[in-house]
């Protein structure tokens, strides 16, 4: 059975096959089989969502499935039953889960305690779907492998997304850039499990405002300066600077990461023609600016809506 529970588990040869599936799911989308028929999916959720929630709700159903929308606060998981229980429960009903909540070994305990086919929708340490439908974005978009490419992620390096870039350019093989304030730049134990070796010890260097290592196939660059980072970049993306779960640091995340900012002098910095991602939501004036979000609005709603098709695609890999 395959569940998608982290980039950092998924091989480089398993994320293009989930690649590869999707224009099935994009061109023809109402024409596709509908394998789940006669199956029910829940979508248990501990955090608000828009995207992964009706993406995941739509293409579940368009697979012909019956989809439950469970909000783990008006379940008994919110009273706190445990996790190993409600898996077990749920996975003596339901086909399959899509789960998403604050900690990485809660998923990977439903699905071990479940035995259905579980899929991460966004945890505190990574957003596998979402990197996957960015990667198949640039790529439909640029008509070339993100492969040898620059990506540079503007913001709080130190969250879930950032994470799930890290671990698809050490699998996939390109230079991912973060531009973060030291405070902000993924720890160094995430860096050594996905292949960082010693460098990964930035903090050994508390001067330091550049950080270059490989990782793995890729090479990753931990950087102060913005534009530094934005240099020659293919790609500029950026996510909120106060994930969910962090709100009680809203004020201090606001301050620090002012002017890690995508807008018209980052833009200017990265090669012509660049490309500017946001996960979204977006918060106009933080992450990006208002005028920058809107000159690249059709890259980015085409980012969330291959989000649906993506979705399809990780559902058609796993009952492969
Ligand atoms: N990008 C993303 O996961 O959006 P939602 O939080 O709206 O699902
Ligand atoms: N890093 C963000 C991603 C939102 C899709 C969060 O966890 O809130």
């Amino acid at each position: 059975m395959k569940h998608l529970l982290s980039l950092e588990s998924l091989s480089a040869l398993d994320l293009r096959a989930i690649l590869a599936r999707v224009p099935e799911f994009k061109l023809h989308r109402r024409l596709h089989a509908r394998p789940l028929t006669g199956q029910t999916w829940a979508l248990v959720f501990s955090k608000s969502s828009t995207r992964t929630r009706v993406s995941f709700e739509v293409g579940l159903r368009e697979l012909g499935a019956e989809v439950l929308f469970l909000s783990a606060a008006d379940i008994q998981l919110g009273r706190g039953e445990p996790i190993q229980d409600t898996a077990r429960v749920m996975g003596s009903m339901l086909h399959g889960a899509v789960i998403r909540t604050f900690a990485q070994s809660d998923v990977e305990e439903f699905a071990r305690y479940s035995r259905i086919p579980t899929i991460n929708a966004l945890t505190d340490q990574e957003h596998p779907c979402q990197i996957l439908t960015d990667i198949y974005t640039f790529e439909e978009l640029t008509g070339r492998r993100i492969e040898g490419s620059v990506v540079t992620f503007v913001g709080d390096g130190a969250c879930n997304v950032p994470a799930s870039w890290i671990f698809a350019a050490a699998k996939l093989g390109f230079e991912l850039r973060i531009a973060a304030p030291r405070d902000y730049w993924p720890a160094p134990e995430l860096l050594r499990r996905a292949g960082a070796g010693e460098a990964a010890d930035w903090h050994l260097h508390p001067t330091s405002v550049t950080e270059r290592m490989a990782l793995g196939n890729g090479t990753l660059e931990l950087v102060v300066d913005c534009t530094l980072a934005a240099r020659r970049a293919d790609l500029l993306y950026t996510d909120v600077w106060v994930s969910m779960g962090k709100e009680a640091e809203a004020s201090d995340r606001l301050r620090a990461l002012q002017g890690y900012q995508i807008n018209d002098t980052l833009v200017a910095a990265a090669k012509p023609g660049a490309l500017v991602m946001h996960c979204l939501p977006a918060y106009r004036g933080h992450e990006i600016d208002a005028a920058t979000l809107e000159r690249h609005a059709s890259t980015i709603f085409t980012q969330a809506e291959n989000r649906l098709h993506v979705q399809k695609a990780i559902i058609a890999w796993m009952l492969g």
